[in-house]
């Protein structure tokens, strides 16, 4: 059997979506041609082994079991790579996204000299009040940032809903991130002709099973994505996001100094000590979460890593001390041999994060 359109859909911990969800397809394209395909991180909550019961059932319907693997974009991007069809549609699991819009979408894409057709939430008749309030002003704020940074000029640029031509797909593919939730917003910067595209409505629907993934890690991801886009390949994405939660470090690391010597008048050497320490801390933690997240470390090298942290931090700044004070000697204005010194000490923290705290190379390298 050859299928017209392949319905490629991301799950993690979707179990009580999937039976409503398949019911949902199949009368929604009655007179379709289709298959779907689950991608699934292998979630907790044993999506995937339910997904085999329907896909023994019913071979329009597969399953990607993905083992220690996480992310949205990613998941859809394999997907679509284990597919075939001519039409290519990605939605949630979580019935949030119409399905009596794929017909509309299938039809436009046939006849219209399109490439892609969006659902969207913020047309005219489109409707997103289905999302909390801090969530509909994140979303219209990452629409916002998007249109001006980028000129994608759509209504709902990270709609998770949409239907393109494998054609299309095919002339990107090589340019994708594959990182975070914005797949769709990815495929649009990649493209290098203009994008034939249309935006059809649709009224978004509360989530009645589990809970969305989206959250606060998902969207500094898109934050540091946008910086790097900015500034270029050059500077590795990972670098930004350590140099980021450097700068909270310093916020810290001020308050904590303002707070014992200036308010509680402590002494400076002990205040400065204290405050450097927190501020490792700090950095450390947040880097765990943020930079690091594909290495997380927890448990017993949770602890470990913070003394290997330390003692990276410690090198670092006599690297630091040791590059400005030479600078200053030779006469080099103290703006320049500060940055200079604060650079190196970033680069270097940096650096030897990645192989000695959180080893990432050897991660990436070996079959473990
Ligand atoms: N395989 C896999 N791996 N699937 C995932 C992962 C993951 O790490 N994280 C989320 N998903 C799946 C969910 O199971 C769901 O089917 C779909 O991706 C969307 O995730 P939600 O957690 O429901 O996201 P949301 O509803 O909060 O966000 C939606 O709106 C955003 C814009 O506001 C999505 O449609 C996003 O794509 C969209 O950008
Ligand atoms: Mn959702």
């Amino acid at each position: 059997m050859t299928s017209d359109l392949s319905i490629i859909i991301p799950t993690y911990n979707e179990k009580n979506n999937i039976a409503p969800l398949i019911q949902s397809l199949r009368s929604a394209l009655e007179d379709v041609e289709w298959e779907v395909v689950f991608v699934d991180d292998d979630s907790p909550d044993g999506t995937s082994k339910l997904l085999r019961d329907y896909a023994l059932k019913d071979n329009r319907v597969r399953v990607i079991q993905r083992l220690g693997r996480r992310g949205l974009a990613s998941a859809c991007i394999e997907g679509v790579l284990s597919s075939s069809s001519p039409y290519i549609c990605i939605m949630d699991a979580d019935l949030q996204h119409d399905e009596g819009l794929l017909n509309q979408m299938l039809d436009s894409l046939r006849n219209e000299d399109l490439d892609l057709v969006i659902g969207s939430r913020y047309t005219d008749q489109g409707n997103a009040d289905a999302m909390p309030y801090y969530r509909k002003r994140l979303s219209e704020a990452a629409n916002w940032f998007s249109n001006r940074m980028f000129g994608v000029n759509i209504t709902d640029p990270m709609s998770g809903y949409f239907m393109f031509t494998r054609h299309y797909f095919e002339s990107v593919q090589y340019k994708l991130s594959g990182r975070g939730f914005k797949i769709l917003l990815d495929m649009l910067i990649s493209s290098h002709q203009p994008v034939r595209f249309k935006e059809l409505p649709y009224v978004m629907r509360q989530r009645q099973h589990g809970e969305s993934k989206l959250n606060f890690l998902v969207i500094w991801d898109f934050l540091i994505q946008i910086i790097n886009r900015v500034l270029g390949k050059f500077v590795p994405y990972r670098f930004l996001s350590f140099v980021t939660v450097g700068f909270s470090g310093l916020v810290i690391h001020m308050f904590v100094l303002w707070l014992l010597h200036a308010q509680y008048h402590g002494d400076f050497t002990y205040a400065q000590s204290v405050a450097t320490f927190i501020a490792m801390t700090s950095n450390y933690i947040l880097n765990n979460i943020f930079t690091y997240h594909d290495a997380r470390k927890k448990n017993k090298a949770l602890w470990s890593g913070l003394f290997k942290f330390y003692l990276v931090c410690l090198l670092g700044a006599v690297l630091n001390v040791a590059l400005a004070s030479y600078l200053n000697d030779r006469n080099i204005i103290w703006i320049i041999a500060g940055i200079s010194g604060a650079m190196a000490g970033a680069v270097w923290n940096f650096t030897i994060s990645n192989i000695f705290v959180w080893t990432i190379y050897k991660k990436t390298n070996s079959q473990e």
